[in-house]
């Protein structure tokens, strides 16, 4: 079975969030098992130079009108997973961030970047001869890719099926109506049972309306997105889409998140005996990060993109009481201005205490996992979340508020069976404080806490479960096909 995975970001090749680990990784769980999976995405200058490019490339032509395109042949880095990087030049020949000019603002021509990746995955599909390979499913993710089933209905090609995998409602890739003459889908998709959504068009509500299948990214916020509260607008679509949209929870990739050998650690970290690497890890991140060395108190991480969804808020409106309670708290992330600004200025209030870098760091992100005694996840809203998996994987007991993936992957503590983490409803902070109190309670009762941390060490968050849960879909969406 062939199936192309269409983003716009993979790591290692672009990363911006977790649709860039679970685009690197999932290809690779399905090859493992069998599928021929491959990779759609746009030649970055940080995907040209990484990628293992074989020389070969195929012309397209100038399918949409913005510039020649060709597609150059080669393969992921590590995993050797085939890959194809749809170059043109005038779109995606810039560097940073591939959404944004700069924090807080997207490049203007957006629907024609990611319009003509779409366009050129639904050829891909449509027509053979393009490529000497054709998938049998196109696996589309995010907004960025919505457009795909829109041009093959547009077209009146009924294969190859799409599946379009949600990572993140919140992101809908809204643009004037005008847009569809320039990107080449017809009118008729213009209204409310189009691509309409309160006077815009949306890439998102595009892959929902016309997708053989939506997935999610947990059982929880597939149920959630179908609510008014969790649907952002789009719930009523979702639930008239019915029994074609379901979650299947995230998986990690076990290999480069391995706490036995990661060379981003100062030393291992054993399942069967935690401890030593554990205290190994958090001075060596103390040190690091300039946080005081004397104490055995608990210490406290974040790694986020610093936006709304993730409850940046509540974690500043803490940050006194975490102080005062003795804990440490180490912070990685970057996004909007404000809570970089607010979140250094509690740093520079609490020196020795709470300490920040602002930025992207790969290396800093695997540290702090090792290093924390608990992992900070208040999310609004959270379709899976993979830094709580992370933190499981790597012995950091997650705190977390009880929504969407976060619900479907930390045990609370009171759970008859022994829990994994420690969750709270409500998103306040008092409510964080609390869950922030429990943690310090916990980490002063030494055998409670080394006994949570074994059991959250020992679950399995790798693709085996979710990776089959993919396949049988594909499976049911090529049976059904015309
Ligand atoms: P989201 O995709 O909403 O950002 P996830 O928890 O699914 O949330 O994935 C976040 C991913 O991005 C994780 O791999 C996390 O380690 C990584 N990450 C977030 N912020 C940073 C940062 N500043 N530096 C390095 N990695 C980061
Ligand atoms: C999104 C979500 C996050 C999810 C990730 C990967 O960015 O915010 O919860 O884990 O995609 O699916």
């Amino acid at each position: 079975m062939n199936v192309l995975f269409v983003t716009s970001e993979a790591y290692p090749l672009v990363k911006t969030g977790g649709l860039g680990d679970v685009a690197g990784a999932l290809p690779v769980a399905l090859r493992a098992r069998g599928i021929d999976a491959r990779i759609l995405l746009p030649a970055y200058p940080d995907a040209m130079s990484r990628a293992r490019l074989s020389g070969r490339s195929i012309a397209l032509g100038n399918p949409l009108g913005v510039g020649e395109a060709r597609l150059l042949e080669g393969e992921m880095p590590d995993s050797g997973c085939p890959l194809w990087l749809l170059d043109c030049q005038p779109m995606y020949e810039r560097t940073g961030n591939p959404y944004m000019i700069y924090p807080g603002c997207d490049w203007p021509d957006n629907f024609r970047r990611f319009g003509l990746l779409s366009k050129v995955a639904a050829m891909m599909g449509a027509s053979g001869g393009l490529v000497d390979w054709r998938p049998d499913v196109l696996h589309c993710h995010d907004w960025q890719t919505g457009f795909v089933p829109a041009y093959l209905r547009a077209w009146g090609a009924a294969r190859p099926p799409v599946m379009f995998t949600i990572h993140n409602l919140h992101y809908m890739g809204l643009f004037g109506t005008e847009i569809l003459d320039m990107i080449g889908l017809p009118h008729w998709m213009r209204g409310i049972d189009g691509l309409e959504h309160h006077g815009l068009v949306s890439g998102l509500k595009a892959g929902i309306q016309y997708a053989q299948a939506i997935t999610t990214v947990s059982p929880t916020y597939a149920a959630e997105i179908r609510t008014p509260e969790g649907g952002m607008g789009l719930d009523g679509l979702l639930r008239l889409r019915g029994p074609a949209v379901s979650g299947i929870l995230n998986g990690i990739d076990p290999d480069i998140w391995n706490p036995l050998e990661d060379p981003n650690l100062a030393a291992p970290i054993d399942p069967a005996d935690p401890g030593p690497g554990k205290y190994a890890n958090k001075m060596a991140l103390k040190r690091q990060m300039g946080l005081d060395l004397s104490d055995d108190r608990p210490l406290f991480g974040l790694v986020s993109r610093m936006v709304e969804q993730k409850g940046i808020d509540l974690i500043l409106g803490a940050i006194p009481r975490m102080v005062e309670g003795g804990a440490f708290l180490a912070i990685l992330g970057s996004g909007d201005r404000h809570f970089e600004y607010e979140l250094n200025r509690a740093a520079a209030r609490h020196p020795g205490h709470v300490a920040i870098h602002v930025g992207y760091d790969e290396h800093l992100s695997h540290l702090i996992q090792g290093a924390a005694d608990f992992v900070l996840v208040p999310s609004r809203f959270e379709p899976c979340g993979l830094t709580q998996l992370y933190a499981l994987r790597y012995g950091a007991i997650p705190v977390v508020r009880r929504t969407g993936g976060l619900a479907d992957s930390v045990v609370p503590l009171d759970h008859p069976d022994g829990g994994t983490g420690i969750v709270f409803e409500h998103p306040f902070t008092d409510a964080l404080e609390w869950a922030v109190g429990q943690a310090i309670a916990l980490y002063h009762d030494k055998p409670a806490l080394e006994a949570v941390r074994r059991r959250g060490m020992a679950r399995d968050f790798t693709w085996n479960r979710s990776a089959m849960e993919y396949i049988r879909l594909y499976e049911s969406l090529i049976a059904r096909a015309p």
